[in-house]
């Protein structure tokens, strides 16, 4: 279909104080109850997630009549992640490091295996119904396919205001279509087409309907699982730009998970690597790119195309041999060994703990060290 995207909202947007901002903000008779109920705001620069030691196994299962279980999948083996306010924390990793089972865990969709969540000091494990109605309303996700994620016998309308059935204080129900609209209008789509089907959207429009609906509920922070993979790359470039106005706008904190290390670098304050259920390496956007200590975070950045052709020679080419291990069946010691240049007997028998090695910033590798791989201006 034709572009559906709103006009207005591009004007307004770059005004910063647009009809959205107002919704949010000041709101008239209905709304203003909803704001004033609002949870208040942790403080810029708080820690409002803390990750320690989170680990999601899942059964490997054997025989249809009697089940049994012959192994485990290790799809989260050990991850330590903060999130502070108003930040964006990118994730990293090949396909199947556990990336989203993180998010998912994030989300409270799945129960760790061992591990804590603690969301503003408070573990969610440990949460009564209604803490955990206020944290699942607090912290939203946005999946990577758009067509999945949405679903296509539901109007957008009832897409983006599915959620207020169960947190009826977010938006008493007089005015729902209104604020219904203003999202639309917010995510740059146009207000009137609240009673269409997901199938006359686009990809990068139906991402914007999932913003909306992640939105909608007020959230303090949102799992953007891999938001724009399934896009084309000009969209993507404006699917990112929105999700940084709204930022600005909400002050939300993001996790956002990527495989693209160029898109994570444009949106994240600090980076986490994570290779085969752990993170290997986490620091700010500059350490992590400007000097990466850990070999996998090195070979990952060298696969980054560059777009600079005068840098393009200068790049440090690292290729890779094997594929990743079974997550059911780790390496022992440090999991990347089996793919890594440097290794040597200690890292078959010890696993490298993620502390700061001497180069400023955590990296799990015996003899981490820092490489220039992609040259900074
Ligand atoms: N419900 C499940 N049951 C069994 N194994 C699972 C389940 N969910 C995920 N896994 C396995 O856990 C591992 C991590 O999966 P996950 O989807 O978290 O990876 P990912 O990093 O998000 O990958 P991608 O980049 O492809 O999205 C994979 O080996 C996957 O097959
Ligand atoms: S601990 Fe050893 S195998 Fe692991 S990344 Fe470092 S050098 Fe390579
Ligand atoms: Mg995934």
């Amino acid at each position: 279909m034709s572009d559906a995207t709103s006009g207005s909202t591009a004007a307004s947007s770059a005004r910063g104080t647009d009809r959205g901002a107002g919704w949010a903000r000041t709101e008239p008779s209905g709304a203003a109850g909803a704001a004033s109920q609002a949870p208040p705001r942790a403080a810029a620069g708080e820690t409002l997630l803390e990750i320690r030691g989170l680990e999601k196994h899942f059964p490997l299962t054997q025989g249809v009549v009697f089940r049994r279980t012959v192994g485990h999948v290790r799809a989260v083996d050990g991850v330590d992640l903060t999130m502070r306010r108003g930040e964006t924390v990118g994730l990293v990793g090949e396909s199947g490091c556990g990336k989203s089972t993180v998010s998912k865990l994030l989300v409270a969709l799945e129960k760790p295996t061992a591990g804590e969540i603690l969301y503003k000091g408070r573990d969610v494990a440990r949460m009564n119904r209604r803490a955990l109605k206020a944290y699942r309303r607090e912290v939203q996700i946005i999946f990577q396919d758009p067509y999945a994620s949405l679903n296509p016998r539901m109007t957008v309308g009832d897409i983006v205001s599915e959620g207020w059935a169960v947190h009826t204080d977010v938006a008493p129900k007089k005015g729902r279509l209104q604020r219904t609209q203003e999202l639309l209008d917010r995510v740059g789509l146009n207000p009137d087409y609240v009673n269409r089907y997901p199938h006359q959207f686009s990809g990068g429009q139906r991402q914007r309907i999932g913003i909306a609906r992640a939105l909608a509920l007020r959230p303090e922070v949102i799992v953007c699982d891999e938001p724009v993979s399934a896009l084309d790359v000009s969209v993507q470039a404006q699917v990112v730009n929105l999700l940084e106005d709204l930022q600005d706008e909400f002050g939300l904190s993001y996790l956002f998970i990527a495989h693209d290390l160029s898109v994570v670098r444009h949106i994240s304050d600090r980076v986490a690597v994570m290779y085969l259920g752990r993170v290997v390496e986490e620091g700010t956007d500059e350490q992590v790119y400007g000097s990466p200590s850990h070999p996998y975070t090195q070979a990952l950045l060298s696969s980054v195309p560059l777009h600079e052709p005068h840098l393009r020679g200068q790049k440090d080419r690292i290729l890779l041999e094997g594929d990743v291990p079974s997550p059911a069946d780790p390496p022992s010691g440090c999991r990347f060994r089996t793919r890594c240049w440097k290794a040597q007997d200690i890292c078959a028998q010890e696993p490298p703990a993620l502390v700061d090695r001497g180069q400023g910033h955590p990296s799990a590798c015996h003899f981490a060290e820092a490489r220039t791989v992609v040259p900074t201006e």
